[in-house]
């Protein structure tokens, strides 16, 4: 970095990202700021984006180790890998079968997905941003795995940047809050807990998935490269409040 008064440097054109959860509405926000900014995102996901999307789209089931592996070999160049593939069960997750489910498609799909891309990252001093929770935080009644999930995200965070760092890749995550997409609609939909979101959220409304973008573009730029290792939460100041 160059010494002086030089403007910080927030550029991330050219850069290759890859989302996984791509197609859904944190992923699609994330696709389309990065594109905006003239970086080339790559969209992963169970399910394929809407006819039209101009963005080039792997299908991907983030527990399938041998696919997770087969894209990385597809793959020529990477400069940011997110996580964003995620799901809950309400009231299902105190069964065994589905905790492990949902613990994989969060916790151990970012690790899959970081071990498979860590020499892509690696080649091109890249960085890797995970997606956290307000349930990072605190605990969660209905969805256990979720929580249990999005806790070990932070703790992860850590320790790939640690791990990583002799590479030159940056590990950071976003807690975001409440975001209007389909995996919170259920929530969003139920006055009881809608009204004990709002209760505590200082900025009264839920926001949408394009408000968490510029965080995502901030930490793949230059301008955080001695930002790393931490879960920042984008919440309106729920975590604060
Ligand atoms: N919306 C919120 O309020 C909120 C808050 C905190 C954290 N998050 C997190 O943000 C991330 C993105 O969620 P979103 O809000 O965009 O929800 P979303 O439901 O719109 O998107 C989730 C995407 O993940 C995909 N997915 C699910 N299982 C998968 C698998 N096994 N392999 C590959 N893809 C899979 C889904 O098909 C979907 O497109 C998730 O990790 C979620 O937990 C969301």
């Amino acid at each position: 970095m160059a010494a002086g008064n030089a403007a910080p440097d927030f550029s991330v054109a050219g850069k290759v990202v890859l989302i996984s959860g791509g197609t859904g509405g944190i992923g699609m926000a994330f696709a389309n700021a990065f594109a905006a900014c003239g970086a080339t995102p790559i969209l992963t996901d169970l399910k394929p984006p809407p006819e039209g999307t101009p963005f080039r789209y792997e299908p991907l089931d983030v527990r399938d180790d041998a696919a997770v592996r087969a894209l990385a070999a597809k793959i020529e160049r990477l400069d940011v890998l997110i996580h964003c593939a995620g799901r809950l069960i309400r009231h299902e997750e105190h069964q065994p079968e589905v905790f492990a489910d949902i613990v994989n498609i969060h916790l151990t799909g970012n690790m899959r997905l970081a071990t498979a891309f860590r020499p892509h990252l690696a080649r091109t001093k890249g960085c890797l941003i995970n997606i956290g929770s307000m349930y990072s935080y605190f605990g969660a009644a209905m969805i256990p795995a979720y929580a249990a999930a999005k806790t070990a995200i932070v703790g992860l965070t850590k320790s790939l940047a640690v791990a990583y760092a002799e590479d030159g890749i940056r590990v950071n995550a976003i807690a975001p809050g409440w975001i209007r997409t389909e995996i919170s609609r259920r929530g969003r939909e139920e006055p009881a807990f809608n009204e004990k979101v709002m209760a505590r959220l200082p900025t009264k409304r839920w926001s949408e998935p394009e408000e968490l973008a510029g965080t995502a573009v901030f930490l793949a730029s230059p301008a955080a490269q001695l930002v790393n290792g931490v879960t920042i939460p984008v919440d309106g100041g729920y975590v604060a409040s």
